[in-house]
């Protein structure tokens, strides 16, 4: 490994998990500094995002994959600090927000290379390290999977959540049409701001009004994190021949749909997951996502959204912001003095 002037320690402070459940079982730690193995880049966090998904690993409901790294963090921003072997040295001291496999809420942390992006110009650290998850879900799910085109007609679950936020920017930057659930009128109106039609699914037959303002048509996408009984409901809004994309199961894993009407509407049901994906395919929607959040910020198409900014000690504080229910955008943990 080669590193920058900049000294590693040997040892850093990183959060981890004692027991699978509640907060109290976070706890920063004393740990060694890893070292960049091939294709790799050690980087000095300066931020790192927090995600659903953390909260529900914490849990013990989402085991990390059997080859990544076992402790809390998807995404962080920070500057390369040292290189591993195959890494040119013209990476050293560049800064960059990064898609980790785990461990992001530390000090350091080894990335592959290919999955850091360059920073969008006038960003600090802490809304660069809100974008990388986020955006690479939606991109996946939305573009590669969608097929999203100007003009389409696009419902979004959970609009206001760090994933709906990046959803609703992404289709208006395509020039899509989008349609969100929401929990409450905050909720309503900070999506509304974005550009999208709600629904407030708590007290609306959503899928009737959409269809109702698609004049009977549906939609052409769904992006569902919530599943369980919301997929029948999304083939009755789906227009024909269109898809439901599956990213989580807030709802519950299981559902009873009608098939009949997926057969009449010639409909599409798949789902995603980025986190097990292999390292070409991540290094291959980062390179895509890299160039497209440098233009959606140079064009003021994107706006970072970050709600809560905590320091990496109250990580367990960061976490019950998140499952209070009441978060809007994104929570980042912030590592030292950057801002
Ligand atoms: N497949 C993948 O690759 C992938 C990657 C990243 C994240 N995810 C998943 O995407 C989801 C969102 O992640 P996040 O970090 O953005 O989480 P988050 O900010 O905590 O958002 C969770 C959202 O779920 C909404 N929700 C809960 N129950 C709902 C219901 N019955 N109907 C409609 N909306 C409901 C909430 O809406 P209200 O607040 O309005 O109630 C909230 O906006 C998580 O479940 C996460 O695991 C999947």
């Amino acid at each position: 490994m080669t590193d920058l002037n900049h000294a590693v320690p040997a040892t850093m402070q990183g959060v981890v998990v004692l027991e699978p459940g509640g907060v109290e079982q976070l706890k920063l730690v004393d740990l060694p500094t890893p070292p960049p193995g091939r294709g790799e880049v050690l980087i000095r966090v300066h931020a790192a995002g927090v995600n659903r998904p953390d909260v529900l690993q914490r849990l013990g409901l989402y085991p990390p994959p059997p080859d990544a790294n076992p402790r809390l963090g998807l995404e962080v921003a920070g500057d390369i600090v040292a290189v591993g072997e195959g890494v040119g040295q013209e990476r050293l001291g560049n800064a960059v927000m990064a898609l980790c496999n785990g461990g992001g809420y530390s000090e350091y942390v080894v990335v592959p290379a290919a999955q850091c992006m360059s920073v969008p110009p006038g960003l600090t650290m802490v809304q660069a390290a809100s974008l990388p998850e986020v955006y690479l879900t939606v991109w996946q799910n939305l573009v590669w999977t969608g097929g999203l085109k100007a003009g389409a007609k696009v419902l979004v679950h959970g609009g206001s959540s760090g994933i709906g936020t990046a959803a609703i920017q992404l289709c208006k930057r395509f020039g899509a049409e989008v349609f969100v659930t929401v929990g409450g009128p905050a909720k309503a109106s900070y999506c509304e701001a974005l550009g999208a039609k709600t629904y407030h699914y708590k007290t609306e037959v959503w899928e009737d009004r959409i269809l109702a303002d698609t004049e009977g048509v549906g939609v052409d996408l769904v992006l569902d994190m919530v599943a369980g009984d919301y997929l029948d409901r999304d083939l009755k809004c789906v227009a024909d021949q269109g898809k439901i994309i599956v990213i989580a199961l807030l709802g519950g894993r299981f559902a009873k749909i009608d098939g009949a009407r997926l057969m009449a509407k010639r409909a599409e049901l798949t789902g995603n997951t980025l986190r097990p994906r292999s390292a070409q395919f991540k290094a291959r929607l980062c390179a895509e996502v890299e160039q497209d959040l440098a233009a959606g910020f140079a064009s003021g198409h994107y706006k970072p959204l970050v709600e809560a900014v905590y320091p990496l000690q109250q990580v367990a504080r960061a976490h019950t912001r998140m499952e209070s229910g009441e978060s809007f955008g994104k929570i980042v943990l912030k590592i030292g003095e950057s801002e």
